[in-house]
């Protein structure tokens, strides 16, 4: 049932261009993005002053990705909440407020209590979910299914990854409804979507250069990832990954932050995972990368293919992933961090599939 593996995690990973394209291909015809099961209409679309992105996990760090990516489609003003605070927040909702519900399971208690609550003050709920017919998918206005298939591992990878894959998808038809993207743009996106699993399984077929970074560093006390953007929204989940299946500490941090405070606990040897794939802030982020090597620390620079000499320069190692439209790149710099976590976990001889304390889904508060 693991298909050849030795976890269902590293199976699910493997899995992800094949989850990708099921969820996303037959969404898109004739290069256009089609969402038959939504009914959002334009005028509808138009009233709304506030999206409330609502979930936990994994999931929230996918909607900390979609907060810059929809509001740059839709220039609308999102805001992320964990389900567990927005719950007791006294949370700012009206019935002009979309809620955007992600949960995996459908089932996690925090956010289904959260999506009854924004629903009770008006909101309309759009969920992404995976497994059909949960809870949370029933109580939905509408839901838009990830067709990532059962994941196993309580670490999510496949789920994670069709839950961004249709975040681009309600951003590219809402901008598209709302008339806030120009039709290169968004045509330019589309070709670029379709291209994704196919470099996803470029990015997989190169496991072993992860593997043998993972075998440098899966001894290291602490390890931190930064990045600015949607590459500091992506550390999240590469962080969170390596200390839920490999229990070593990590912190995400925004680069730019690293100065106001955290930079203190950088030392020789601490290891820095420097995600700087977002090309509009590449330059940015290597300025914190000198900052962090001055103060001896290893980088693992994280990238694509066209900025590979110039990170060279920089860091200790480097992760070349294929070049894509910036907002896609998520989707592509997950991968890196999901085999890095995986492998450090194995070296350690961690349960991967199971890691301790751990449940895959959490229905108790
Ligand atoms: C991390 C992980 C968890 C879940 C979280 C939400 O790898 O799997 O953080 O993302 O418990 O679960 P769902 O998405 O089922 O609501």
């Amino acid at each position: 049932e693991k298909g050849g593996y030795e976890h269902f995690m590293a199976k699910e990973i493997m899995e992800q261009p094949k989850a990708f394209r099921d969820t996303v291909f037959p969404r898109i015809q004739d290069g256009r993005v089609v969402l038959d099961d939504l009914s959002l209409t334009p005028d509808y679309l138009r009233e709304v002053d506030k999206l409330y992105i609502i979930a936990c996990g994994s999931s929230y760090h996918v909607g900390m990705t979609a907060k810059y990516t929809l509001e740059r489609l839709l220039r609308k003003p999102v805001e992320v909440t964990l389900a567990s605070e927005f719950r007791y927040c006294d949370p700012i909702v009206t019935d002009k407020t979309l809620a955007l519900v992600i949960s995996q399971s459908g089932e996690t208690i925090d956010t289904l209590a959260a999506m009854r609550e924004a629903k009770r003050l008006g909101a309309r709920v759009l969920s992404i979910v995976n497994v059909v017919g949960s809870t949370i998918a029933r109580e939905s206005d509408d839901v838009l299914y990830t067709w990532a298939g059962p994941e196993i591992a309580v670490a999510t990878t496949k789920a994670y990854s069709t839950q961004l894959a249709l975040v681009y998808l309600i951003g590219l038809y809402c901008a598209r409804a709302l008339e806030t993207i120009r039709a290169a743009d968004y045509d330019a996106i589309v070709e670029e979507l379709l291209l994704i699993p196919t470099k996803l399984e470029a990015i997989l077929e190169n496991r072993e250069d992860i593997q043998y970074f993972a075998s440098l560093y899966f001894n290291h006390p602490s390890i931190f990832f930064i990045g600015r953007n949607i590459d500091y929204a992506v550390g999240l989940e590469g962080s969170l990954k390596l200390k839920e299946i490999s229990y070593i500490h990590s912190e995400a941090y925004a680069a730019g932050e690293l100065k106001h405070g955290t930079i203190s606990l950088i030392e020789p040897g601490t290891l820095v995972v420097a995600l700087a794939g977002y090309r509009p802030l590449f330059e940015k982020t290597m300025s914190n990368v000198v900052e962090v090597k001055s103060r001896g620390a290893d980088v693992l620079g994280l990238t694509t293919q066209s900025r590979g000499d110039e990170i060279q320069k920089t860091v200790d190692h480097a992760i070349l992933i294929p070049d894509t439209h910036p907002m896609l790149l998520p989707s592509l710099e997950v991968v890196p961090l999901q085999l890095f976590a995986y492998y450090v976990a194995l070296m350690r001889g961690c349960d991967i599939d199971k890691p301790r304390n751990l449940a895959k889904s959490v229905t108790v508060e």
